[in-house]
């Protein structure tokens, strides 16, 4: 129970690392889990998996990128639980068309790629703030990438967004410090999820990728869950500011 009685946001809840965030933060004790997503049918799922297993989940629709129904989302944790001290900022997309270098990345892919990724970061810290100064602190934590630290051959509007989640989140969390905000990013390295299904269904692009992780193997949601749940946990008090890369020691090489 390292999460006795706290309440929690968790974005992309309804699939990979979202969804195990959220049952791991359910099992941990949380009083409440809303899982929010564009993904209606599957968050209601993970919520009810949650309710069927003896926790407490409330699904949301929330579009990360639409400031409105952050608004929205937030009212309706506090309508049904009083309280948000913890917000899990991990809904992200990568698509095909994102999946460039930069001459072939085209202005609206590179728009959408940080709405999401970035823009849906910035939206959830700033709502999130008030309802955690409230409760006397909070624990913001937002999911970055390796790739928001190091680069690659393609993907440039997701490395660009996943690298400002990266600083955004240092400078949120210097901002909030005195007022015991903690704000912490975590880069997960290459792991199976609704993202990566189709990719890491290709034998030779799942052999490389192994093959490029030192543990020698491909990670799975719950690897990164167990960081939320440190996080999120007050075990992290005096973490702010850092960032949790869980990627089988993918860039220690
Ligand atoms: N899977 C990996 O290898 C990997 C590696 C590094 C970082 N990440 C990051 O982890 C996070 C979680 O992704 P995942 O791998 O679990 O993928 P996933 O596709 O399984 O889950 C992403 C979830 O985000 C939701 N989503 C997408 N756009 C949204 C929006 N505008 N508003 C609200 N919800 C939205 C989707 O519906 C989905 O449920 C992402 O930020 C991703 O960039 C993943």
């Amino acid at each position: 129970m390292r999460l006795e009685g706290k309440v929690a946001i968790v974005t992309g809840g309804a699939s990979g690392i979202g969804a195990a965030t959220c049952k791991f933060f359910a099992r941990e004790g949380m009083r409440g889990v809303v899982v929010a997503d564009i993904d209606d049918e599957r968050g209601l799922q993970v919520a009810a998996e949650i309710e069927d297993a003896g926790g407490s989940a409330y699904f949301v629709h929330l579009d990360v990128s639409d400031e409105q129904q952050w608004e929205d989302a937030v009212a309706a944790t506090i309508d049904r639980y009083g309280k948000l001290n913890v917000t899990v900022n991990n809904a992200g997309m990568s698509i095909p068309a994102s999946r460039q270098n930069v001459e072939n990345t085209t202005l609206d892919v590179w728009n959408q790629m940080h709405a999401v990724n970035l823009t849906g970061v910035f939206l959830g810290t700033k709502h999130s703030v008030p309802e955690m100064r409230k409760a006397g602190g909070g624990s913001i934590i937002n999911i970055s990438s390796i790739y928001g630290i190091v680069g690659s051959k393609s993907g440039t509007a997701y490395h660009s967004a996943k690298g400002g989640v990266r600083t955004f989140t240092k400078s949120v969390a210097i901002q909030y410090a005195p007022e015991q905000i903690r704000v912490n990013s975590i880069h997960p390295g290459f792991a199976d999820t609704g993202m990566t299904a189709e990719l890491h269904a290709q034998p030779e692009e799942r052999e490389r990728r192994t093959a490029l992780t030192p543990l020698g193997r491909i990670g799975q949601p719950e690897d990164m869950a167990w960081g939320c749940v440190y996080l999120a946990s007050d075990e992290s008090s005096f973490v702010t500011g850092a960032e949790l890369v869980i990627d089988g020691g993918m860039i220690a090489q």
